[in-house]
């Protein structure tokens, strides 16, 4: 069956069904495969993505701009600081100028109403790359790696999400296992779980798919014989940095080290993180946690040695941003 993606927007994979995502995977497999052989068509030339950041990134805007240039099509980064978006001009405003000079319009920041008042007002497609509550494109790219490592069907692949799951990437990643008719499970204390209405969302969707779709407190119940163990950052982009103190506390007992991927007793489980993590003192405030909190000893929500380890795929799920967005760019532009 062909799926027609030509004009679609992506928001959150909500809309998405099971087969136009795993299309927009195959297409995304299929473009990694020619990008390496030297064989890859340019089939998006003389086309133009606007990239509204209003939030920072370093795989996302790399991924958008190295795939457009891949296929020929022209980006441009626009932030808040150097435009007049949000001081000086509206969402609705802006969404009617760039939609009459680009093709698709790219947006990373907070709010996700405002993803929906570019939809709204723009007349092209949006790819949502980020809002506080969800994540699409990282779910392809985690999807595709997921499919890679694993060499069995998507209904018989598990993977666990431990952390702070109420946000973009918990969430997502909930309904990404739903959508796909996958063994999902949530590793969360009180507090830090999804979003109920998420939740009872994932679960009307895992009827029709065939998914399981599991919420637990316990992070040794939660990864107990998963094929992928996945965590995020403890506090988000946007969220105060008064927060670390009390999110440590919660989700010191989520955090991904030795033992709790042992916990999983598959041998062949793999470590997944959608970056940028929090691993070691390497960074300023992995220097500055890690020095007020002894308790932390060799990371934050992922040990560096677990990091560090053959079980982890990190950097390949950080590459296959690039092929998915490609993807994503070719489906609905091409
Ligand atoms: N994973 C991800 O979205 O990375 P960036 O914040 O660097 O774009
Ligand atoms: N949950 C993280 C994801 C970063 C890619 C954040 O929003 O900061």
């Amino acid at each position: 069956m062909t799926v027609d993606l030509r004009g679609r927007s992506l928001l959150s994979l909500v809309e998405e069904t099971p087969e136009e995502i795993r299309s927009l995977l195959d297409l995304a497999a299929e473009l990694k495969a020619a990008k390496r052989a030297g064989t890859e068509e340019r089939r998006l030339v003389g086309r133009s993505v606007a990239l509204i950041f209003e939030k920072t990134s370093t795989r996302t805007r790399s991924a958008f701009e190295v795939a457009a240039a891949d296929q020929g099509a022209h980006t441009t980064f626009l932030d808040p600081k150097s435009t007049q978006i949000g001081h000086k001009e509206s969402i609705k405003d802006t969404a009617r100028v760039l939609g009459r000079m680009y093709d698709a319009i790219q947006y990373r920041g907070a709010a996700q109403s405002t993803v929906e008042q570019l939809v709204r007002y723009a007349g092209v497609p949006v790819y949502n790359g980020l809002t506080d509550e969800w994540h699409p494109t990282q779910m392809l790219a985690d999807a595709l790696t997921m499919a890679e490592h694993c060499d069995k069907p998507w209904s018989q692949i598990s993977y666990a999400y431990l952390g702070d799951a109420r946000n973009n990437t918990g969430h997502s990643l909930l309904l990404l296992g739903a959508k796909l008719g996958m063994d999902v499970r949530v590793g969360a204390p009180a507090g830090l779980q999804p979003d109920p209405s998420v939740v009872a969302l994932c679960q009307e969707v895992a009827e029709t798919t065939g998914a399981r779709v599991t919420i637990t407190d316990d992070p040794l119940a939660a990864v107990s014989g998963v094929d992928f163990v996945h965590t995020d950052v403890w506090v988000s982009i946007g969220e105060p940095a008064d927060a670390w103190g009390e999110r440590i506390e919660q989700l010191m007992p989520f955090q991904v080290d030795a033992d709790l991927m042992a916990a999983t007793r598959n041998p062949a489980a793999r470590f997944m993180h959608c970056l940028p993590a929090l691993h070691d003192t390497d960074t300023a405030v992995g220097q500055e946690l890690m020095d007020t909190h002894p308790e932390l000893k060799d990371g934050l929500e992922v040990t560096d040695e677990v990091f560090e380890s053959s079980a982890s795929i990190v950097f390949d799920q950080a590459e296959n941003r690039l092929h998915t967005i490609k993807a994503l760019l070719v489906a609905t532009l091409a």
